[in-house]
């Protein structure tokens, strides 16, 4: 009996081996849903900027992690970049709590003055103003000589072709200058004589603007609640909720945490096991 069951040993480790083999091969391969979970539970941190998760992904994460466009990027200063509509923003900070998002033209932050000669403009189908409480302000460039803005920040440009800029309160039209390029600021108060006080614009416009994320955060807030991740379903290209237990994808992990303890693949391993240990006597002669 016992020299029986030592002859069917070498078949069993060998199914043993193999059941092993395919236990492991399941968390190196990202299309199997337990790892959704596991791969998107880290949050974006960088430098002033920590704690960010969905509907925010960094760069390193894969891409069923976060919203398509809401990419953050720390660079080797630790910056946080966003980039949108094909201009680079420096983000300076985020409350998830309010949807709300204070970014700069990087092209801004590292000189006084545009070197895009480009407009702003806001992805609409991600964002909107986050309120009333911002103002545009137009750089203009290439004035002729004779161009006299009396008031108005003179600024000195760098290396965007024009070497100085004048500051406009306003969206503007480069009237008879060579080009004009709009940027969102904080909104400044005028005095009581209406007049703004134009000279400090130049300050402000490194301030940034405020905006509001559109991604609906409602499907997420029953997910976290539930002690699930949210990420973003690539194939109907919705938000969906990551489950740590199976079925690791749902709406809410809710049932998860009600059902069986113990993942499928381990019942399934061990019922396995019980029937090949069954099977052995009855093949004996
Ligand atoms: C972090 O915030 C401080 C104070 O607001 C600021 O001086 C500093 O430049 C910021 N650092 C980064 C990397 O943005
Ligand atoms: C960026 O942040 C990391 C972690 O806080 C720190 O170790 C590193 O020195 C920072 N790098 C720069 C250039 O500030
Ligand atoms: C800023 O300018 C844009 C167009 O460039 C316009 O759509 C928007 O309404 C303006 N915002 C304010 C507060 O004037
Ligand atoms: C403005 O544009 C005109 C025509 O393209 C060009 O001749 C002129 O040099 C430009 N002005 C400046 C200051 O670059
Ligand atoms: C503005 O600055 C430029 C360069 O610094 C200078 O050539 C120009 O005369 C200034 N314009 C006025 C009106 O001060
Ligand atoms: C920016 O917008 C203004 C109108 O608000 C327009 O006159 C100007 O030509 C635009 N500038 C560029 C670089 O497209
Ligand atoms: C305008 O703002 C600048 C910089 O904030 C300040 O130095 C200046 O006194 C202000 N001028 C007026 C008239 O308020
Ligand atoms: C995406 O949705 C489809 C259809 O509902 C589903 O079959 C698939 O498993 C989902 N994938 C992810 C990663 O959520
Ligand atoms: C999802 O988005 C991609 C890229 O924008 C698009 O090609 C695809 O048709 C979309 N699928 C659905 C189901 O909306």
């Amino acid at each position: 009996m016992n020299s029986q069951f030592l002859s069917w040993f070498p078949l069993f480790s060998i199914l043993v081996i193999l059941e092993i083999s395919v236990l492991i091969r399941i968390p190196s391969c990202s299309s199997n849903p337990d790892v959704f979970y596991e791969t998107c539970g880290t949050a974006f941190s960088c430098g002033n900027i920590s704690g960010i998760g969905y509907p925010f992904r960094g760069t390193g994460s894969p891409e069923y992690c976060g919203y398509p466009g809401l990419v953050l990027n720390c660079n080797q200063d630790n910056i946080t970049l966003i980039e949108s509509m094909g201009m680079a923003y420096r983000v300076l900070g985020i409350d998830q709590t309010i949807q709300f998002m204070r970014i700069a033209r990087e092209d801004l932050m590292e000189s006084r003055c545009p070197q895009d000669l480009v407009n702003t403009t806001l992805d609409y189908t991600l964002f909107d103003y986050a309120s009333t409480n911002y103002m545009n302000v137009t750089f203009i460039f290439g004035c002729p000589v004779s161009t006299n803005f009396p008031g108005l920040s003179n600024l000195t440009c760098g290396s965007n072709g024009y070497s100085s800029a004048y500051l406009l309160p306003g969206a503007q039209g480069p009237g008879s200058c060579n080009v004009s390029v709009v940027v969102p600021a904080p909104l400044i108060q005028a005095d009581l004589g209406g007049t703004l006080n134009t000279t400090s614009l130049d300050q402000i416009v490194q301030e940034g603007f405020q905006v509001k994320w559109k991604v609906d955060g409602k499907a997420c807030s029953d997910c976290t609640a539930s002690s699930g991740l949210c990420g973003y379903n690539l194939s109907t290209n919705q938000s969906t909720c990551y489950c740590s237990k199976p079925p690791y994808m749902s709406n809410t992990c809710l049932a998860t945490a009600a059902g069986p303890s113990g993942s499928s693949g381990t019942r399934s391993f061990v019922m396995k096991m019980w029937l090949s240990l069954a099977w052995f006597p009855a093949r004996g002669p």
